[in-house]
């Protein structure tokens, strides 16, 4: 017998006296799985990566020239108050949208600019089924020539039917933010009922999914873009609220709870 088999033969001997029963089936060994908003937030990446925007990411401790002043807000505006603002020691803030990467990429790139931005914001609001004091939003910016509110349009309906299916239908309606003029807010159809109308949608056949405008002038002469040379789009989308029309949950803050219960549903999505 050569000495590899008398090796083989006394290591056997061995393993027969280790009390180990070699037979027994394995112990299972759970995976995990990715987090729904982890899933929702890489697939936005995906899609608009695949039209050509980069990623770009801000702090999420801020001041208030990049969260308020450059972005065009009054001192007087409702938005600092200390009631929906977590203002920090030494003028610092917690952000209170991902807007302020539009500063931040403005500050340091010059046009032409596709950007999208996903990151967590902060507010001082009370958790309920469609509120958290944190958050997350996907900020979008583009600045070039001659770049319109058509472009926003497309972009956001392109996005859209990526995201929901090619049924669904997305649309803006006037309204106002400072940093942006015109402003306007953006739908989609219900991804429930379609548009008939139905419990989700109050029976409005749409659903909010964010603000959107056309860069206010004020926003690039203050970071030294010419405002008579360039235009630009932004829009600001919630992400919980993309998960939660995805995959049907009914209340944000089944979200950050992390119950197994809910997370286990998710394993082996999006990998
Ligand atoms: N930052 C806004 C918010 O949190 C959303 C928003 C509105 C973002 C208009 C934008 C925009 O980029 O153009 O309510």
């Amino acid at each position: 017998m050569t000495a590899k088999s008398n090796a083989i033969k006394e290591q056997s001997w061995q393993i027969g006296n280790s009390g180990l029963d070699y037979s027994m089936p394995g112990v299972p060994n759970h995976r995990g799985g990715l987090h729904p908003l982890t899933i929702i937030r890489r697939e936005i990446d995906e899609v608009f990566l695949s039209m050509g925007f980069e990623i770009a990411e801000g702090p999420d401790i801020e001041d208030e020239f990049h969260n308020f002043d450059a972005l065009n807000t009054p001192a007087d505006h409702p938005s600092r108050n200390l009631a929906d603002t977590f203002y920090m020691e030494g003028g610092k803030l917690l952000r209170t949208q991902t807007s302020t990467v539009q500063i931040r990429v403005m500050e340091s790139f010059k046009p032409p600019i596709r950007i999208i931005s996903p990151g967590r914001c902060y507010r001082n609001d009370k958790p309920d089924p469609s509120h958290s004091p944190v958050f997350h939003q996907v900020e979008a910016l583009v600045v070039d020539k001659g770049i319109s509110m058509s472009d926003l349009k497309d972009t956001l309906q392109s996005f859209v039917a990526i995201m929901f299916g090619g049924r669904v239908r997305s649309r803006i309606r006037p309204h106002f933010f400072p940093f942006t003029e015109p402003s306007a807010e953006m739908d989609i159809s219900c991804v429930v009922c379609g548009g008939s109308g139905c419990r989700v949608c109050k029976q409005s056949g749409w659903l909010e999914m964010g603000g959107a405008g056309m860069v206010d002038p004020n926003v690039f002469d203050t970071l030294g873009i010419d405002s008579e040379l360039y235009t630009g789009f932004a829009f600001g989308l919630g992400i919980e609220r993309i998960a939660m029309l995805k995959y049907n949950i009914p209340d944000m803050r089944i979200l950050f709870e992390n119950d197994l219960r809910m997370l286990r549903q998710f394993r082996g999505e999006g990998q």
